[in-house]
């Protein structure tokens, strides 16, 4: 075993050894816990300000029983957490001051090794951007989904029915006491989102790249299977810093792109993209839009968990979870990649079993061919948009229709329900300023209901088109991430109402019908929006967010920093 970092603060003799010892002390901790054994961080992005994290305090304290044993020296510290059902105006905004705060939380302690507890959509992210920046050895133990929701002798799906229900009431299918009933049916235990929305993609993501123990995704956090995989990863860390096996050997490009086909396999979310191009990009990683179009869209869907399909993470745990799926994908994937327990891909599935079809399909017979996400090029995007196909209706992913254009978030509240707008079922909605630097933060509203006047006719979905994101939870014919986004000066600024657009899935392409001279005439008139005043944090990440074809991570964040800390202060 190489000298571990910690030494350098625990095995001074002089000074600064006395201060970090004698400190440390103060907690009741004895002298031979700092005789050179591995100190693990415990990364704990747990807050009452996210009810999905909210079990944090009790899963830490199983990862401190399992450091302990294995003869480590558990510290946990606290993370910025990100609450996506409260914090506003959008978690992404914070998503990178987040991660640079467990950057140098990690990077500034005598830490060896790491454990990141994480859960909610973006703490997965912002913890691994953060983590991947220092590299020590890292593992995920992330906080599992909610039991499913039951209501009225049915299962409900956070978010996915949330948009459901909310547009039974707008348009009185259902009573607000009704509506309110299924707050409490929908979200009744510890854990996130138990749809196939963010949380759940993210924690099949970090299982995918090899970051978690084996089948960790899907284990509801009110199962006690959970909690032992908390204490057994606290062990495991503890073995990693001895074998030196760092977050860099196992987060490489065939990682990537496993993850990139699990993805398709399981209907991942839209900000699967955003959120693994930031990752990559903090070990500069070789990852490209386009990669996820060639080496997903053709992936089948396995999986049949909504927004896409019927069921929910509880009952993907009991047909298998995640194993059976990597199992099943076998050829498709790196299967010698290396992972955390230092078992390949290959050796950690091979007994993987598929216990329930109608949630896991066999290869041979998915529940959809060609799912994963789509990358459209075209006038109205040439730096890329994405389009989850799986979740859009099928009717819509070759259309052409009128443009009706809201110049922002605002002029969309105002004018949706008008029941003067001009708009036919098959006009197409386009939404501008909600791009990373035009809200700021690129919020989860490319989704945006449809009007009170056609779902009062019985329409389910339009073509929708913004340069914001989608929350994973959500479902429709929704194009997103458009690139160069509207704030910019990007096509997408330049949009009239009439305008025609043509989307068509299959050929890849977003285009709008409005001629080149035409677009060059509205584009030397067009003027961008005078900057609010902005101090502090947002005016940081609105000077230096990267668009979304690169993460909207911030540039002075690519590569890592490492984990040496150059000069002390004491
Ligand atoms: Fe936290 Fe959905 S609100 S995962």
């Amino acid at each position: 075993m190489t000298e571990l970092r910690s030494r350098r603060w625990f095995a001074d003799e002089d000074k600064p050894g006395f201060v970090g010892r004698s400190w440390l002390k103060n907690q009741g901790l004895p002298d031979h816990v700092f005789d050179g054994r591995p100190v693990i961080g415990i990364c704990n992005t747990w807050s009452e300000l996210t009810p999905c994290n909210g079990h944090f305090r009790v899963l830490a304290e199983f990862v401190r029983r399992g450091v302990y044993e294995a003869g480590g020296l558990p510290l946990e510290f606290p993370a910025m957490s990100l609450g996506e059902s409260l914090m506003r105006p959008t978690t992404m905004l914070y998503r990178n001051l987040a991660s640079m705060e467990i950057e140098e939380t990690i990077r500034g302690n005598p830490l060896d090794g790491v454990v990141l507890l994480t859960g909610c959509d973006k703490t997965t992210p912002a913890c691994l951007m953060g983590a991947a920046s220092v590299d020590l050895p890292t593992i995920v133990v992330n906080g599992g989904p909610m039991l499913n929701g039951k209501f009225r002798g049915r299962d409900i799906g956070s978010g996915t029915d949330v948009w459901r229900l909310s547009d039974d009431l707008r348009v009185g299918r259902i009573s607000m006491e009704d509506y309110q009933d299924a707050e409490s049916c929908m979200s009744r235990s510890d854990g996130h989102c138990m749809t196939m929305g963010t949380a759940s993609t993210m924690a099949c993501m970090v299982e995918a790249l090899g970051l978690t123990l084996p089948g960790a995704a899907a284990i509801p956090a009110a199962d006690s299977r959970r909690r032992r995989l908390a204490h057994l990863s606290g062990g495991r860390i503890v073995e990693m810093v001895r074998e030196d096996l760092r977050m860099s050997q196992i987060l490489t490009r065939p990682a990537l792109e496993n993850a990139i086909r699990v993805n398709a396999a399981v209907g991942g979310s839209t900000n699967f993209v955003v959120h693994l191009l930031a990752i990559a990009g903090r070990l500069d990683l070789p990852l490209e839009l386009d990669d996820f179009d060639r080496l997903g869209s053709k992936m089948p869907l396995l999986v049949n968990l909504m927004p896409s399909g019927d069921y929910l993470m509880e009952d993907f745990f009991y047909a298998g979870g995640l194993p059976v799926v990597i199992r099943q994908l076998k050829d498709s994937l790196h299967m010698d990649a290396p992972t955390v327990n230092g078992g390949t891909l290959a050796e950690n599935t091979a007994n993987a079993e598929n216990f329930n079809r109608e949630v896991i399909a066999d290869l041979d017979e998915p529940f959809q061919r060609g799912a994963g996400l789509s990358i459209l090029r075209g006038n109205l995007c040439p730096d890329g948009a994405v389009i989850k196909p799986s979740a859009a209706s099928p009717a819509l992913q070759q259309h052409r229709g009128r443009a009706v254009v809201f110049e922002d978030i605002d002029d969309y509240h105002t004018r949706i329900d008008d029941p003067d707008l001009d708009v036919a079922p098959d006009s197409v909605l386009v939404l501008k300023q909600v791009g990373p630097r035009g809200f700021p933060g690129m919020p989860e509203v490319g989704n945006f209901n449809l009007p009170k006047k056609l779902l009062l006719q019985g329409v389910e979905d339009m073509v929708r088109i913004s340069d914001g994101r989608m929350s994973g939870t959500a479902f429709g014919a929704v194009v997103l991430h458009v690139a160069p986004e509207s704030a910019l000066g990007g096509a997408l600024a330049l949009v009239r109402n009439g305008d025609e657009i043509e989307l068509d899935v299959p050929a890849r392409r977003l285009q709008l019908l409005v001629s080149d001279e035409e677009l060059q005439r509205r584009r030397q008139v067009w003027q961008p929006r005078p900057v609010e005043s902005l101090r502090g944090y947002s005016k940081l990440y609105v000077e230096h967010v990267e668009q979304a074809d690169r993460g909207a991570d911030f540039d002075f964040l690519r590569g890592g920093s490492g984990a040496e800390v150059v000069h002390s202060g004491h």
